[in-house]
Protein backbone atom coordinates (compact mmCIF):
# COMPACT_ATOMS: atom_id res chain seq x y z
CA UNK A 1 0.00 0.00 0.00
CA UNK A 2 1.53 3.30 -0.85
CA UNK A 3 2.33 5.39 2.09
CA UNK A 4 -0.55 7.73 3.02
CA UNK A 5 0.32 12.04 3.10
CA UNK A 6 1.55 13.05 5.96
CA UNK A 7 -1.37 15.09 8.10
CA UNK A 8 0.74 18.12 8.32
CA UNK A 9 1.40 18.51 4.59
CA UNK A 10 -2.56 18.54 3.99
CA UNK A 11 -4.92 21.71 3.68
CA UNK A 12 -6.79 21.34 6.71
CA UNK A 13 -3.66 21.38 8.60
CA UNK A 14 -2.53 24.45 6.61
CA UNK A 15 -5.11 26.07 7.25
CA UNK A 16 -4.84 25.54 10.88
CA UNK A 17 -1.68 26.62 11.00
CA UNK A 18 -2.58 29.62 9.77
CA UNK A 19 -5.60 30.01 12.15
CA UNK A 20 -3.27 29.98 14.81
CA UNK A 21 -2.48 33.98 14.54
CA UNK A 22 -6.23 34.83 14.52
CA UNK A 23 -7.17 32.89 18.02
CA UNK A 24 -4.02 34.38 19.70
CA UNK A 25 -5.60 37.35 18.97
CA UNK A 26 -8.42 36.91 21.08
CA UNK A 27 -8.57 36.21 24.52
CA UNK A 28 -10.95 33.36 26.39
CA UNK A 29 -12.16 36.51 28.76
CA UNK A 30 -13.89 37.79 25.41
CA UNK A 31 -14.50 34.17 23.91
CA UNK A 32 -16.81 33.32 26.84
CA UNK A 33 -18.85 36.78 26.03
CA UNK A 34 -20.54 34.91 23.58
CA UNK A 35 -23.18 32.82 24.83
CA UNK A 36 -24.27 31.39 21.86
CA UNK A 37 -20.95 29.79 21.60
CA UNK A 38 -20.80 28.07 24.79
CA UNK A 39 -23.92 27.04 24.22
CA UNK A 40 -22.98 25.82 21.43
CA UNK A 41 -20.04 23.93 22.98
CA UNK A 42 -21.94 22.29 25.75
CA UNK A 43 -22.40 18.57 25.02
CA UNK A 44 -24.62 16.20 27.05
CA UNK A 45 -24.11 12.22 26.79
CA UNK A 46 -25.70 9.57 28.67
CA UNK A 47 -24.68 11.52 32.18
CA UNK A 48 -21.84 13.28 31.18
CA UNK A 49 -21.80 16.73 30.44
CA UNK A 50 -18.84 18.05 28.62
CA UNK A 51 -18.10 22.18 28.68
CA UNK A 52 -15.28 23.01 26.18
CA UNK A 53 -16.39 26.78 25.64
CA UNK A 54 -12.62 27.38 27.43
CA UNK A 55 -10.87 26.21 25.37
CA UNK A 56 -9.17 28.66 23.13
CA UNK A 57 -11.10 28.21 19.50
CA UNK A 58 -14.09 29.57 17.88
CA UNK A 59 -16.96 27.96 16.10
CA UNK A 60 -14.46 28.24 13.22
CA UNK A 61 -11.87 26.17 14.58
CA UNK A 62 -14.11 23.36 15.30
CA UNK A 63 -15.19 23.70 12.06
CA UNK A 64 -11.23 23.44 10.44
CA UNK A 65 -10.95 20.60 12.83
CA UNK A 66 -13.35 19.03 11.49
CA UNK A 67 -12.00 19.31 8.14
CA UNK A 68 -8.86 18.04 9.47
CA UNK A 69 -10.72 15.00 10.68
CA UNK A 70 -11.74 14.49 7.13
CA UNK A 71 -8.22 14.63 6.25
CA UNK A 72 -6.82 12.50 8.19
CA UNK A 73 -10.01 9.82 7.14
CA UNK A 74 -11.07 9.90 10.81
CA UNK A 75 -14.00 8.38 9.99
CA UNK A 76 -12.46 5.49 8.21
CA UNK A 77 -9.93 4.19 10.61
CA UNK A 78 -12.31 4.44 13.61
CA UNK A 79 -14.86 1.84 11.61
CA UNK A 80 -11.38 -0.15 10.51
CA UNK A 81 -10.68 -0.39 14.14
CA UNK A 82 -14.24 -1.81 15.42
CA UNK A 83 -14.31 -3.62 12.22
CA UNK A 84 -10.94 -5.61 13.57
CA UNK A 85 -8.77 -4.86 10.84
CA UNK A 86 -5.03 -4.97 11.70
CA UNK A 87 -4.98 -1.37 12.20
CA UNK A 88 -1.20 -2.03 14.71
CA UNK A 89 0.62 -2.55 11.69
CA UNK A 90 3.92 -3.19 12.95
CA UNK A 91 2.75 -6.18 15.46
CA UNK A 92 0.14 -7.32 12.77
CA UNK A 93 -2.58 -6.82 15.17
CA UNK A 94 -6.47 -5.69 15.41
CA UNK A 95 -7.23 -3.45 18.13
CA UNK A 96 -10.55 -4.38 19.57
CA UNK A 97 -10.55 -3.96 23.17
CA UNK A 98 -13.84 -2.66 22.52
CA UNK A 99 -15.19 -5.99 21.87
CA UNK A 100 -14.20 -6.85 25.84
CA UNK A 101 -17.34 -4.74 26.68
CA UNK A 102 -19.40 -5.81 23.92
CA UNK A 103 -22.97 -7.48 25.23
CA UNK A 104 -23.48 -11.67 24.72
CA UNK A 105 -25.06 -11.07 21.56
CA UNK A 106 -22.95 -8.63 19.90
CA UNK A 107 -20.92 -9.23 16.83
CA UNK A 108 -17.47 -8.23 16.93
CA UNK A 109 -14.42 -10.13 14.34
CA UNK A 110 -11.10 -10.06 14.47
CA UNK A 111 -9.70 -11.93 11.42
CA UNK A 112 -13.15 -12.84 9.97
CA UNK A 113 -14.49 -14.48 13.45
CA UNK A 114 -16.59 -13.35 16.01
CA UNK A 115 -15.11 -12.65 19.02
CA UNK A 116 -17.47 -11.97 21.45
CA UNK A 117 -18.60 -15.49 22.27
CA UNK A 118 -14.66 -16.09 23.64
CA UNK A 119 -15.20 -12.97 25.55
CA UNK A 120 -17.89 -14.20 27.55
CA UNK A 121 -16.72 -17.36 28.02
CA UNK A 122 -13.71 -16.02 29.79
CA UNK A 123 -16.17 -13.90 32.00
CA UNK A 124 -18.52 -16.94 32.37
CA UNK A 125 -15.26 -18.56 33.92
CA UNK A 126 -14.25 -15.34 35.98
CA UNK A 127 -17.75 -15.05 37.22
CA UNK A 128 -18.00 -18.68 38.12
CA UNK A 129 -14.21 -18.71 40.11
CA UNK A 130 -14.58 -15.61 41.32
CA UNK A 131 -18.40 -16.48 43.04
CA UNK A 132 -16.93 -19.55 44.36
CA UNK A 133 -14.03 -17.99 45.92
CA UNK A 134 -16.03 -15.04 47.53
CA UNK A 135 -18.59 -17.54 48.67
CA UNK A 136 -15.82 -19.55 50.19
CA UNK A 137 -16.79 -23.04 48.32
CA UNK A 138 -12.90 -22.42 46.47
CA UNK A 139 -10.83 -22.37 49.80
CA UNK A 140 -6.88 -21.86 50.76
CA UNK A 141 -5.01 -25.55 51.46
CA UNK A 142 -5.55 -25.37 54.86
CA UNK A 143 -9.31 -25.28 54.29
CA UNK A 144 -9.93 -21.55 55.05
CA UNK A 145 -11.26 -18.80 52.52
CA UNK A 146 -9.27 -16.71 50.50
CA UNK A 147 -10.36 -13.32 51.27
CA UNK A 148 -7.07 -11.46 50.57
CA UNK A 149 -5.48 -11.20 46.73
CA UNK A 150 -2.49 -10.02 45.36
CA UNK A 151 -2.59 -9.10 41.74
CA UNK A 152 0.88 -9.07 39.97
CA UNK A 153 1.24 -7.39 37.19
CA UNK A 154 3.10 -3.93 35.91
CA UNK A 155 2.06 -1.14 33.25
CA UNK A 156 -0.99 -1.99 31.73
CA UNK A 157 -1.58 -5.27 33.53
CA UNK A 158 -1.50 -3.18 36.89
CA UNK A 159 -2.56 0.66 36.47
CA UNK A 160 -6.04 0.19 35.17
CA UNK A 161 -7.58 -2.14 37.70
CA UNK A 162 -5.57 -0.24 40.34
CA UNK A 163 -7.51 2.78 38.87
CA UNK A 164 -10.89 0.88 38.61
CA UNK A 165 -10.24 -0.45 42.39
CA UNK A 166 -9.51 2.79 43.76
CA UNK A 167 -12.43 4.23 42.17
CA UNK A 168 -15.03 1.76 43.41
CA UNK A 169 -13.42 1.53 46.86
CA UNK A 170 -15.67 4.66 48.22
CA UNK A 171 -18.44 3.44 45.88
CA UNK A 172 -21.64 2.24 47.94
CA UNK A 173 -22.63 -0.47 46.53
CA UNK A 174 -19.47 -2.00 45.73
CA UNK A 175 -17.85 -1.22 49.11
CA UNK A 176 -20.57 -3.43 50.40
CA UNK A 177 -19.82 -6.38 48.30
CA UNK A 178 -16.10 -5.86 49.39
CA UNK A 179 -16.93 -5.96 53.02
CA UNK A 180 -13.96 -8.19 54.63
CA UNK A 181 -11.93 -8.24 51.28
CA UNK A 182 -8.80 -7.03 50.95
CA UNK A 183 -7.00 -6.65 47.03
CA UNK A 184 -3.47 -5.11 46.86
CA UNK A 185 -1.16 -4.57 43.73
CA UNK A 186 2.37 -5.80 43.81
CA UNK A 187 4.01 -4.13 40.62
CA UNK A 188 7.26 -2.98 41.16
CA UNK A 189 10.03 -5.61 41.77
CA UNK A 190 11.46 -3.23 44.19
CA UNK A 191 11.65 -5.48 47.81
CA UNK A 192 9.75 -2.62 49.40
CA UNK A 193 6.57 -3.45 47.48
CA UNK A 194 6.53 -7.01 47.80
CA UNK A 195 6.91 -5.93 51.65
CA UNK A 196 4.21 -3.80 51.71
CA UNK A 197 2.23 -6.27 49.99
CA UNK A 198 2.77 -9.20 52.03
CA UNK A 199 3.12 -7.41 55.27
CA UNK A 200 -0.27 -8.49 57.49
CA UNK A 201 -1.26 -10.78 55.31
CA UNK A 202 -1.53 -14.40 56.38
CA UNK A 203 -0.88 -16.48 52.65
CA UNK A 204 -3.46 -19.35 54.07
CA UNK A 205 -5.86 -16.46 53.18
CA UNK A 206 -4.32 -14.83 50.47
CA UNK A 207 -5.06 -15.86 46.59
CA UNK A 208 -2.30 -14.15 44.11
CA UNK A 209 -3.42 -13.25 40.52
CA UNK A 210 0.02 -13.53 38.17
CA UNK A 211 -1.56 -10.32 35.38
CA UNK A 212 0.98 -10.52 32.38
CA UNK A 213 -0.32 -10.40 28.80
CA UNK A 214 3.13 -12.12 27.57
CA UNK A 215 3.84 -13.66 30.94
CA UNK A 216 7.66 -12.68 30.21
CA UNK A 217 7.63 -9.14 31.92
CA UNK A 218 10.95 -9.41 34.38
CA UNK A 219 9.34 -8.15 37.09
CA UNK A 220 6.31 -9.30 37.24
CA UNK A 221 7.75 -12.83 36.57
CA UNK A 222 10.35 -12.30 39.43
CA UNK A 223 7.53 -10.83 41.80
CA UNK A 224 5.09 -14.17 40.79
CA UNK A 225 8.78 -16.27 41.85
CA UNK A 226 8.77 -14.39 44.87
CA UNK A 227 6.02 -14.65 46.34
CA UNK A 228 5.48 -19.02 45.03
CA UNK A 229 8.16 -18.94 47.42
CA UNK A 230 6.52 -17.28 49.77
CA UNK A 231 3.23 -19.54 49.52
CA UNK A 232 5.59 -22.76 49.16
CA UNK A 233 7.87 -22.02 52.66
CA UNK A 234 4.65 -21.26 54.39
CA UNK A 235 2.26 -23.75 53.28
CA UNK A 236 4.27 -26.21 50.98
CA UNK A 237 4.70 -26.62 47.27
CA UNK A 238 1.37 -28.08 46.58
CA UNK A 239 -0.49 -25.07 48.13
CA UNK A 240 0.75 -23.07 44.73
CA UNK A 241 -2.38 -24.91 42.94
CA UNK A 242 -5.08 -23.12 45.11
CA UNK A 243 -3.14 -20.09 45.82
CA UNK A 244 -2.41 -18.96 42.27
CA UNK A 245 -4.21 -18.01 39.67
CA UNK A 246 -2.83 -16.56 36.53
CA UNK A 247 -4.24 -14.26 33.86
CA UNK A 248 -2.60 -14.19 30.07
CA UNK A 249 -2.37 -14.97 26.24
CA UNK A 250 0.58 -17.09 26.86
CA UNK A 251 -1.01 -19.75 28.45
CA UNK A 252 1.95 -22.09 27.80
CA UNK A 253 4.26 -20.22 29.80
CA UNK A 254 1.58 -19.83 32.59
CA UNK A 255 1.36 -23.77 32.66
CA UNK A 256 5.55 -24.05 32.67
CA UNK A 257 5.74 -21.72 35.33
CA UNK A 258 3.19 -23.91 37.29
CA UNK A 259 -0.08 -22.71 37.66
CA UNK A 260 -2.37 -25.26 36.93
CA UNK A 261 -4.26 -24.76 33.08
CA UNK A 262 -7.58 -24.70 34.74
CA UNK A 263 -6.72 -21.40 36.75
CA UNK A 264 -5.73 -19.27 33.91
CA UNK A 265 -7.98 -16.51 32.52
CA UNK A 266 -7.01 -15.82 29.17
CA UNK A 267 -7.52 -12.69 26.72
CA UNK A 268 -6.26 -11.89 23.18
CA UNK A 269 -3.32 -10.19 21.20
CA UNK A 270 -6.00 -7.86 19.94
CA UNK A 271 -6.08 -6.34 23.32
CA UNK A 272 -3.23 -3.71 23.71
CA UNK A 273 -1.80 -4.16 27.63
CA UNK A 274 -2.76 -0.28 28.63
CA UNK A 275 -6.27 -0.99 26.91
CA UNK A 276 -6.46 -4.46 28.60
CA UNK A 277 -8.18 -3.38 32.45
CA UNK A 278 -11.77 -4.96 30.12
CA UNK A 279 -10.52 -7.93 29.92
CA UNK A 280 -9.45 -10.70 32.57
CA UNK A 281 -6.94 -8.36 33.52
CA UNK A 282 -8.69 -5.91 35.45
CA UNK A 283 -11.88 -8.22 35.21
CA UNK A 284 -10.02 -10.76 37.44
CA UNK A 285 -9.12 -8.92 40.29
CA UNK A 286 -11.75 -6.27 40.56
CA UNK A 287 -14.42 -9.56 40.39
CA UNK A 288 -12.86 -11.05 43.42
CA UNK A 289 -13.04 -7.97 45.36
CA UNK A 290 -16.28 -6.50 44.56
CA UNK A 291 -18.56 -9.28 42.76
CA UNK A 292 -19.04 -10.09 39.24
CA UNK A 293 -22.32 -8.08 38.88
CA UNK A 294 -20.66 -4.51 39.93
CA UNK A 295 -17.55 -5.24 36.95
CA UNK A 296 -20.15 -6.13 34.52
CA UNK A 297 -21.73 -2.03 35.17
CA UNK A 298 -18.11 -0.77 34.55
CA UNK A 299 -17.75 -2.97 31.45
CA UNK A 300 -21.54 -1.37 30.43
CA UNK A 301 -20.29 1.88 31.02
CA UNK A 302 -17.24 1.68 28.38
CA UNK A 303 -19.67 0.09 26.24
CA UNK A 304 -22.25 2.91 26.18
CA UNK A 305 -19.39 4.75 24.78
CA UNK A 306 -18.01 2.38 22.49
CA UNK A 307 -21.28 2.64 20.94
CA UNK A 308 -21.50 7.05 21.48
CA UNK A 309 -17.79 6.81 19.81
CA UNK A 310 -18.59 4.81 16.66
CA UNK A 311 -21.59 6.14 15.41
CA UNK A 312 -22.21 9.65 16.64
CA UNK A 313 -21.77 12.63 14.31
CA UNK A 314 -18.13 14.22 15.10
CA UNK A 315 -19.70 17.61 16.08
CA UNK A 316 -21.51 15.51 19.15
CA UNK A 317 -19.54 12.60 20.00
CA UNK A 318 -17.28 13.35 22.94
CA UNK A 319 -13.87 11.16 22.25
CA UNK A 320 -13.74 12.76 18.76
CA UNK A 321 -14.12 16.18 19.80
CA UNK A 322 -11.44 15.89 23.21
CA UNK A 323 -9.17 14.21 20.73
CA UNK A 324 -9.36 17.13 17.98
CA UNK A 325 -8.78 19.77 20.77
CA UNK A 326 -6.03 18.21 22.11
CA UNK A 327 -4.62 17.91 18.88
CA UNK A 328 -5.62 21.58 18.54
CA UNK A 329 -3.83 22.30 21.97
CA UNK A 330 -0.22 20.37 21.18
CA UNK A 331 0.36 20.80 17.37
CA UNK A 332 -1.06 24.36 16.72
CA UNK A 333 -0.80 25.91 19.80
CA UNK A 334 2.08 24.24 20.53
CA UNK A 335 1.17 23.40 24.37
CA UNK A 336 2.87 20.23 25.05
CA UNK A 337 1.49 19.06 28.51
CA UNK A 338 -2.23 18.46 29.78
CA UNK A 339 -2.95 18.06 33.52
CA UNK A 340 -5.75 15.43 34.26
CA UNK A 341 -7.54 17.07 37.56
CA UNK A 342 -10.44 14.93 39.03
CA UNK A 343 -12.10 16.70 41.84
CA UNK A 344 -13.03 13.25 43.32
CA UNK A 345 -10.37 11.59 45.29
CA UNK A 346 -11.75 7.86 44.15
CA UNK A 347 -10.08 9.26 40.98
CA UNK A 348 -6.82 9.31 42.07
CA UNK A 349 -5.53 6.88 40.13
CA UNK A 350 -6.89 8.20 36.88
CA UNK A 351 -4.08 10.02 36.14
CA UNK A 352 -1.51 7.51 36.36
CA UNK A 353 -3.40 5.09 34.23
CA UNK A 354 -4.56 7.72 31.41
CA UNK A 355 -0.26 8.60 31.58
CA UNK A 356 0.30 5.26 30.27
CA UNK A 357 -2.73 5.09 27.94
CA UNK A 358 -1.84 8.35 26.69
CA UNK A 359 1.81 8.75 26.84
CA UNK A 360 2.71 4.75 25.58
CA UNK A 361 0.22 5.34 23.07
CA UNK A 362 1.11 8.68 21.36
CA UNK A 363 4.49 9.17 21.70
CA UNK A 364 5.95 8.35 18.40
CA UNK A 365 8.85 9.82 16.25
CA UNK A 366 7.43 8.34 13.19
CA UNK A 367 4.29 7.80 10.81
CA UNK A 368 2.32 4.54 11.21
CA UNK A 369 4.13 4.16 7.54
CA UNK A 370 7.88 4.55 9.44
CA UNK A 371 8.26 7.85 7.82
CA UNK A 372 9.96 10.30 10.63
CA UNK A 373 7.39 13.36 11.76
CA UNK A 374 8.48 16.50 11.64
CA UNK A 375 5.73 17.24 14.51
CA UNK A 376 5.82 16.45 18.15
CA UNK A 377 2.93 13.60 18.58
CA UNK A 378 1.82 12.96 22.27
CA UNK A 379 1.62 15.30 25.29
CA UNK A 380 2.57 15.18 28.59
CA UNK A 381 -0.05 13.83 31.10
CA UNK A 382 -0.07 14.50 34.76
CA UNK A 383 -2.58 15.04 37.02
CA UNK A 384 -4.04 15.11 40.71
CA UNK A 385 -6.96 15.30 42.49
CA UNK A 386 -8.40 18.93 43.35
CA UNK A 387 -8.45 20.97 45.54
CA UNK A 388 -5.04 18.84 46.56
CA UNK A 389 -3.46 19.64 43.49
CA UNK A 390 -4.07 23.49 44.14
CA UNK A 391 -1.81 23.47 46.74
CA UNK A 392 0.88 21.54 44.90
CA UNK A 393 1.36 22.79 41.33
CA UNK A 394 -1.54 24.90 39.98
CA UNK A 395 0.99 28.02 40.91
CA UNK A 396 3.11 26.65 37.61
CA UNK A 397 -0.40 26.48 35.82
CA UNK A 398 -1.73 29.76 36.73
CA UNK A 399 1.24 32.37 36.19
CA UNK A 400 3.95 29.99 34.84
CA UNK A 401 3.34 27.48 31.92
CA UNK A 402 0.28 27.08 30.00
CA UNK A 403 -1.34 23.77 30.60
CA UNK A 404 -4.94 22.57 28.60
CA UNK A 405 -6.88 21.32 31.78
CA UNK A 406 -9.25 18.53 31.97
CA UNK A 407 -11.35 19.03 35.45
CA UNK A 408 -13.29 16.11 36.16
CA UNK A 409 -16.20 16.69 38.68
CA UNK A 410 -18.96 14.32 39.94
CA UNK A 411 -22.33 16.07 40.59
CA UNK A 412 -23.75 13.40 43.56
CA UNK A 413 -21.04 12.28 45.67
CA UNK A 414 -19.89 8.78 46.70
CA UNK A 415 -20.24 9.75 50.33
CA UNK A 416 -22.45 11.20 52.62
CA UNK A 417 -22.06 14.85 53.09
CA UNK A 418 -21.61 16.02 56.87
CA UNK A 419 -23.15 19.63 57.63
CA UNK A 420 -22.15 21.26 61.08
CA UNK A 421 -22.04 24.41 61.35
CA UNK A 422 -20.52 25.15 57.77
CA UNK A 423 -21.42 27.46 55.07
CA UNK A 424 -21.26 24.69 52.63
CA UNK A 425 -20.74 20.96 53.08
CA UNK A 426 -17.49 19.09 51.66
CA UNK A 427 -18.62 18.20 48.64
CA UNK A 428 -19.87 21.68 48.03
CA UNK A 429 -16.63 22.57 48.88
CA UNK A 430 -14.67 20.52 46.45
CA UNK A 431 -16.66 21.70 44.19
CA UNK A 432 -17.01 25.28 44.63
CA UNK A 433 -12.78 24.76 43.39
CA UNK A 434 -14.25 22.70 40.04
CA UNK A 435 -16.20 25.76 39.52
CA UNK A 436 -13.57 28.06 40.23
CA UNK A 437 -10.90 27.24 38.73
CA UNK A 438 -11.68 26.85 35.47
CA UNK A 439 -12.62 30.52 35.17
CA UNK A 440 -9.44 31.52 37.38
CA UNK A 441 -7.40 30.23 34.45
CA UNK A 442 -9.49 31.31 31.48
CA UNK A 443 -10.07 35.20 32.99
CA UNK A 444 -7.11 35.54 34.96
CA UNK A 445 -6.75 39.13 36.83
CA UNK A 446 -5.53 42.23 34.92
CA UNK A 447 -3.64 45.21 36.10
CA UNK A 448 -6.70 47.71 36.00
CA UNK A 449 -8.61 44.97 38.38
CA UNK A 450 -5.77 44.86 41.06
CA UNK A 451 -5.50 48.92 40.88
CA UNK A 452 -8.72 49.32 41.49
CA UNK A 453 -8.29 46.39 44.81
CA UNK A 454 -5.53 49.15 45.59
CA UNK A 455 -2.93 46.49 45.55
CA UNK A 456 0.59 48.42 45.85
CA UNK A 457 2.40 48.97 42.72
CA UNK A 458 5.18 47.12 43.00
CA UNK A 459 3.03 43.63 43.51
CA UNK A 460 1.06 44.34 40.92
CA UNK A 461 2.97 42.02 38.25
CA UNK A 462 3.22 39.24 40.77
CA UNK A 463 -0.94 39.11 41.48
CA UNK A 464 -1.38 39.63 37.66
CA UNK A 465 -2.87 36.56 35.66
CA UNK A 466 -2.59 36.76 32.15
CA UNK A 467 -5.63 34.19 31.99
CA UNK A 468 -6.73 33.04 28.57
CA UNK A 469 -5.45 29.66 29.73
CA UNK A 470 -7.65 26.74 28.18
CA UNK A 471 -9.28 23.95 29.92
CA UNK A 472 -12.65 21.17 29.65
CA UNK A 473 -14.86 20.74 32.46
CA UNK A 474 -16.26 17.07 32.57
CA UNK A 475 -19.23 16.75 34.32
CA UNK A 476 -20.62 13.57 35.57
CA UNK A 477 -23.87 13.13 37.29
CA UNK A 478 -22.28 10.22 39.64
CA UNK A 479 -19.45 8.01 40.07
CA UNK A 480 -20.64 4.30 39.87
CA UNK A 481 -19.04 1.26 38.17
CA UNK A 482 -21.12 2.63 35.12
CA UNK A 483 -19.42 5.92 35.21
CA UNK A 484 -16.16 4.47 35.86
CA UNK A 485 -16.51 2.52 32.70
CA UNK A 486 -17.64 5.61 30.78
CA UNK A 487 -14.65 7.92 31.57
CA UNK A 488 -12.18 5.18 30.85
CA UNK A 489 -13.85 4.55 27.59
CA UNK A 490 -14.07 8.36 26.81
CA UNK A 491 -10.03 8.39 26.89
CA UNK A 492 -9.23 5.72 25.41
CA UNK A 493 -11.09 6.75 22.52
CA UNK A 494 -9.78 10.14 22.74
CA UNK A 495 -6.15 9.30 22.40
CA UNK A 496 -7.00 6.62 19.46
CA UNK A 497 -8.53 9.87 17.75
CA UNK A 498 -5.67 12.04 18.41
CA UNK A 499 -3.39 9.12 17.18
CA UNK A 500 -5.34 8.25 14.18
CA UNK A 501 -5.18 12.51 12.96
CA UNK A 502 -1.47 12.32 13.84
CA UNK A 503 -1.31 9.26 11.19
CA UNK A 504 1.08 7.11 13.85
CA UNK A 505 0.65 3.76 15.70
CA UNK A 506 -1.16 4.40 18.84
CA UNK A 507 -1.20 0.51 19.68
CA UNK A 508 2.47 -0.61 19.89
CA UNK A 509 5.35 0.78 22.04
CA UNK A 510 8.71 -0.32 20.38
CA UNK A 511 10.17 2.59 22.75
CA UNK A 512 9.84 0.16 25.77
CA UNK A 513 12.18 -2.30 24.73
CA UNK A 514 15.83 -0.67 24.27
CA UNK A 515 15.88 0.09 28.04
CA UNK A 516 14.32 -3.52 28.97
CA UNK A 517 17.39 -4.86 26.97
CA UNK A 518 20.22 -3.12 28.27
CA UNK A 519 18.45 -4.14 31.84
CA UNK A 520 18.81 -7.73 30.94
CA UNK A 521 22.86 -6.66 30.01
CA UNK A 522 23.39 -5.17 33.41
CA UNK A 523 21.23 -7.88 35.12
CA UNK A 524 23.87 -10.50 33.73
CA UNK A 525 26.52 -8.54 34.81
CA UNK A 526 25.29 -8.54 38.35
CA UNK A 527 24.69 -12.15 38.22
CA UNK A 528 28.38 -12.91 37.10
CA UNK A 529 29.81 -10.36 39.39
CA UNK A 530 28.33 -11.82 42.64
CA UNK A 531 28.60 -15.18 41.75
CA UNK A 532 32.01 -15.51 39.78
CA UNK A 533 33.12 -12.42 40.62
CA UNK A 534 33.24 -11.71 36.83
CA UNK A 535 34.82 -7.68 36.23
CA UNK A 536 32.21 -5.59 35.02
CA UNK A 537 32.93 -5.15 31.57
CA UNK A 538 30.88 -3.80 27.95
CA UNK A 539 30.06 -0.67 29.23
CA UNK A 540 30.81 2.85 29.25
CA UNK A 541 33.15 4.54 31.86
CA UNK A 542 30.28 6.17 33.47
CA UNK A 543 28.22 2.90 33.76
CA UNK A 544 31.37 1.03 34.83
CA UNK A 545 32.16 3.20 37.95
CA UNK A 546 28.45 3.34 38.88
CA UNK A 547 28.13 -0.96 38.51
CA UNK A 548 31.60 -1.22 40.57
CA UNK A 549 30.53 1.52 43.25
CA UNK A 550 27.07 -0.83 43.69
CA UNK A 551 28.54 -4.01 43.64
CA UNK A 552 30.89 -3.27 46.12
CA UNK A 553 29.04 -1.27 48.28
CA UNK A 554 26.07 -3.17 48.46
CA UNK A 555 27.74 -6.38 50.27
CA UNK A 556 29.06 -4.19 52.91
O1 LIG B 1 5.81 -1.16 29.55
C1 LIG B 1 5.76 -2.00 28.47
C2 LIG B 1 4.67 -3.02 28.56
O2 LIG B 1 4.83 -3.88 27.49
C3 LIG B 1 3.27 -2.42 28.58
O3 LIG B 1 2.80 -2.11 27.33
C4 LIG B 1 2.52 -3.48 29.27
O4 LIG B 1 1.29 -3.01 29.74
C5 LIG B 1 3.48 -3.85 30.37
O5 LIG B 1 4.75 -3.78 29.77
C6 LIG B 1 3.26 -5.19 31.01
O6 LIG B 1 3.31 -6.24 30.08
P1 LIG B 1 2.74 -7.66 30.42
O7 LIG B 1 1.29 -7.56 30.68
O8 LIG B 1 3.05 -8.50 29.20
O9 LIG B 1 3.47 -8.19 31.63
Amino acid sequence: MAPTALICDTQPWKDLKAHVEEIKKTHLRELLTDTERCKQMLLEFDGITLDYSRQQATLGTLNKLQKLAEAAHLKDKIERMFKGEHINSTENRSVLHVALRAPRDAVVKSDGKNVVPDVWKVLDQIKDFSDKVRNGSWVGATGKPLTNVISVGIGGSFLGPLFVHTALQTDPEASKQAKGRQLRFLANVDPIDVARNITGLNPETTLVVVVSKTFTTAETMLNARTLRTWISKELGPSAVAKHMVAVSTNLMLVEKFGIDPKNAFAFWDWVGGRYSVCSAVGVMPLSLQYGFSVVEKFLNGAWSVDNHFSSAPFEKNLPVLLGLLSVWNVSFLGYPARAILPYSQALEKFAPHIQQVSMESNGKGVSIDGVPLPLETGEIDFGEPGTNGQHSFYQLIHQGRVIPCDFIGVIKSQQPVYLEGEIVNNHDELMSNFFAQPDALAYGKTHEQLLKENVPDHLIPHKTFTGNRPSISLLLSSLDAYKIGQLLAIYEHRVAVQGFIWGINSFDQWGVELGKSLATQVRKQLHASRTKKAPVQGFNSSTTTLLNKYLQESLD
